[in-house]
């Protein structure tokens, strides 16, 4: 089948490559040329696991196709997916403009090209309850037959960044929001492949569709407030979050994802949309009291290792070297919008930090909101060099058994905040570390020189 992908970023590349690898032909339009350039000379501008693989392949056999051109990237085509930003609005509310006026350019196109095929235009993109009839609308008004030469279908992506192919290869359930009996079976068609494993196509109603993602990514983000409002609390009254979560991850009505303390979710579609919704609901007459509450947490905890090492020195930060580890806003992605990391980073800049960053990934989609503002380490002990204060912000592979008897050498000042708990307290402790980490006991650190180095030398790796 001929598929359209319109806008070639995380969503948008992933889908039309996994599209292209089930023996699809995938036109990817975008606006952004230097991409599209770059897509086209075989350069995959993004890091996700296994997509180059993929990609290769499709392109070597030519189902994967590039484009800035609309007119020609929708020609011929049977599905023109939308895989679009939908970035907050000023209001909180997702703008829309990406999505309605790709609509109206297609509905154009479709209008001059005068071709009665019959198409389906699906929108990947998250976006609220209702802008599918809005999408619909903008066919409609240019006289195009709904139902007899376009469908407009809703088909929310779950995908996860840093393991976006593998969720896009077997996602748990595709949902496909339609009344159109003959959208709904070529859009099963088309997903076949990739839940031969039995799980669900599930057809609904559109405004349902677009209320699942909402609702998915809304609840998952209360479930991390929720688990660090849990850890700020277990730190008060001597309790231990690590050990709380695995004993109420075994209670199969809970189960085990999304309950690790931590500095807060960022992305860039947790936060974004956990305030559309909360918006909508206002819009309509509703308050959202819990979303309010999930986000204002959020906030909070994404400051908290910044303003813990501004107490620590006792608020004079000024000039004082601090190394952050980990910039993305999760482990196996470039992606830093919304990172707690840079929050973290824009809080000890304002208060004259020298901050140096590593990220086995990031570095340079850190660069382009940071610029010289901040140092670039190139491995993880480059970066504690001199430093008074070790931050860790994105548990990446390699942060989870340094040397840390290299670390603690390198440190000016032994002080560790972890915001991924990724070290045992009572070793760090032993070794000579201040280290304060989510919701678990910090203890007080050896003083002793020879107890400190009898300890890295049995502990260097905790
Ligand atoms: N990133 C994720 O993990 C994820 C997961 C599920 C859903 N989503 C949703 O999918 C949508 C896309 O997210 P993303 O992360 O892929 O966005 P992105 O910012 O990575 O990519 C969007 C792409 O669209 C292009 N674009 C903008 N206007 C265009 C136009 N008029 N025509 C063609 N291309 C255009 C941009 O140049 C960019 O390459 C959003 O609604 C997001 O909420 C994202």
């Amino acid at each position: 089948m001929d598929i359209t992908v319109i806008g070639t970023g995380y969503v948008g590349l992933v889908s039309g490559t996994c599209f292209a690898e089930m023996g699809h032909d995938v036109t990817c339009v975008d606006v952004d040329e230097e991409k599209v350039a770059q897509l086209s000379d075989g350069e995959i501008p993004i890091y996700e696991p296994d997509l180059d693989r993929y990609f290769e392949r499709a392109r070597a056999e030519d189902r994967l196709r590039f484009t800035t051109d609309l007119a020609e990237g929708i020609a011929g085509s049977k599905i023109v997916f939308f895989a679009l930003p939908t970035p907050p609005g000023e209001d909180g509310s997702a703008d829309l403009s990406y999505v309605l006026d790709a609509a109206g350019d297609v509905a154009d196109l479709l209008v001059e090209a005068d071709d009665p095929e019959h198409r389906i235009v699906v929108n990947k993109s998250t976006v609220p309850v209702g802008t599918g009839d809005r999408v619909e609308e903008a066919f409609a008004d240019r006289g195009l037959d709904i139902g007899g030469e376009v469908d407009v279908v809703s088909n929310p992506e779950f995908l996860r960044e840093g393991s976006a192919v593998d969720d896009f290869l077997k996602p748990d359930r595709v949902v496909i929001g339609t009344e159109s009996d003959r959208a709904a079976e070529t859009m099963k068609r088309l997903y076949e492949p990739f839940v031969r494993q039995g799980n669900p196509v599930l057809v609904v109603d559109r405004r349902s569709a677009e209320m699942i993602k909402y609702a998915a990514n809304s609840l998952l983000a209360t479930r991390i407030s929720f688990m660090n409002e849990i850890a700020n609390v277990c730190e008060r009254v001597g309790a231990n979050v690590d050990k709380v979560r695995l004993g109420i991850s075994k209670d199969h009505r809970i189960g085990p994802h999304f309950l690790y303390a931590g500095i807060g979710f960022g992305g860039s579609c947790f936060p974004k949309d956990v305030q559309a919704l909360a918006r909508k609901g206002r819009e309509k007459g509703y308050d959202f009291q819990i979303l309010d509450a999930v986000l204002d947490v959020n906030d909070q905890q994404r400051r908290r290792l910044a303003e813990q090492v501004e107490d620590y020195f006792d608020g004079d930060l000024d000039g004082r070297r601090i190394a952050v580890w980990g910039l993305s806003f999760k482990p196996g992605t470039d992606d830093t919008r919304e990172a707690p990391s840079h929050v973290i980073i824009d809080y000890l800049l304002e208060r004259g930090a020298d901050v140096v960053g590593y990220d086995p990934e990031a570095i340079e989609t850190t660069k382009e909101t940071f610029g010289d503002q901040i140092a670039y380490a190139d491995g993880m002990y480059e970066a504690v060099e001199g430093a008074e204060s070790l931050l860790i912000c994105t548990e990446w592979h390699e942060f989870r058994r340094p040397d840390l008897g290299a670390v603690r050498e390198h440190l000016e000042n032994p002080l560790v905040l972890d915001g991924r708990n990724l070290y045992d307290p009572a070793r760090m402790a032993e070794m000579g570390f201040e280290y304060h980490s989510i919701g678990r006991p910090s203890y007080a650190p050896e003083t002793n020189q020879e107890a400190i180095e009898a300890a890295i030398v049995e502990n260097g790796q905790p």
